[in-house]
């Protein structure tokens, strides 16, 4: 019951819904009516300018490193560190759910990458730090959020498969799953990138609205 508990507290953090309520009181606007449409930092900072962005990045990935750490409210003496293990990753998980369908928000949220980024700063910190290198080369290189998004997700599961070689089953299907799900969050992003159409972030040229 407890558990239960918690993993609703960690989707209702998830779903906190922070560009949607910036711009709503900051801008009088719903973010999700321009840009891209969606209710995530790369769009806050295409619509609102590079300080609103950053802000809804931070914000966002703090969701995610609080909600995985609420497994400190589980008294150790109830479970063993595997078991807390598997308990970060379904709140971790509970969150990123809450933010792409957020209670507060109609249920139509972001794409849950900065979430998921916050929850793997949580629970696995080293291979979130090279994802991160990974996300900033290809965005580097290409000014695609959408295409560094996927990328870092991809290189998320291929490190825990192959670089650093887990070999809990659990963490293995986690990494699958977190790649799957940024593919599938991404579809029109990858429409549009296969077509040529996909918005760069001009990322040393823009000024602030
Ligand atoms: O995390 C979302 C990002 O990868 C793409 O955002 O606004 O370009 O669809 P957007």
């Amino acid at each position: 019951m407890h558990e239960f508990l918690l993993i609703v507290v960690a989707y209702l953090i998830g779903s906190i819904p922070t560009s949607i309520w910036v711009s709503r009181y900051f801008f009088g606007i719903d973010i999700r009516d321009y840009g891209s449409g969606n209710a995530g930092a790369t769009n806050t900072y295409r619509v609102l300018g590079s300080k609103w962005g950053t802000f809804v990045m931070v914000v966002d990935v703090l969701k995610g490193v609080l909600a995985t750490s609420l497994y400190i409210f589980i008294p150790h003496y109830m479970v063993d560190s595997w078991d807390r293990t598997n308990f970060m990753i379904g709140l971790g998980l509970a969150a990123v759910v809450g933010h792409i369908f957020p209670l507060y928000a109609d249920f139509k949220g972001g794409k849950g990458v900065a979430t998921l980024l916050g929850m793997a700063v949580a629970i696995q910190p080293l291979v979130a730090l090279c994802c991160i290198g990974v996300f900033l080369l290809v965005l580097y290189l290409t000014r695609f959020v959408s295409l560094s998004s996927i990328l870092a997700s991809v290189s998320f599961a291929v490190f825990i498969l192959f670089i650093f070689n887990e070999r809990e089953p659990l963490y293995r299907v986690f990494a699958i799953a977190v790649a799957l799900m940024v593919i599938l969050t991404h579809q029109k992003n990858i429409n549009r990138l296969l077509k040529g159409t996909e918005s760069k972030i001009p990322i040393l040229k823009y000024r602030d609205r």
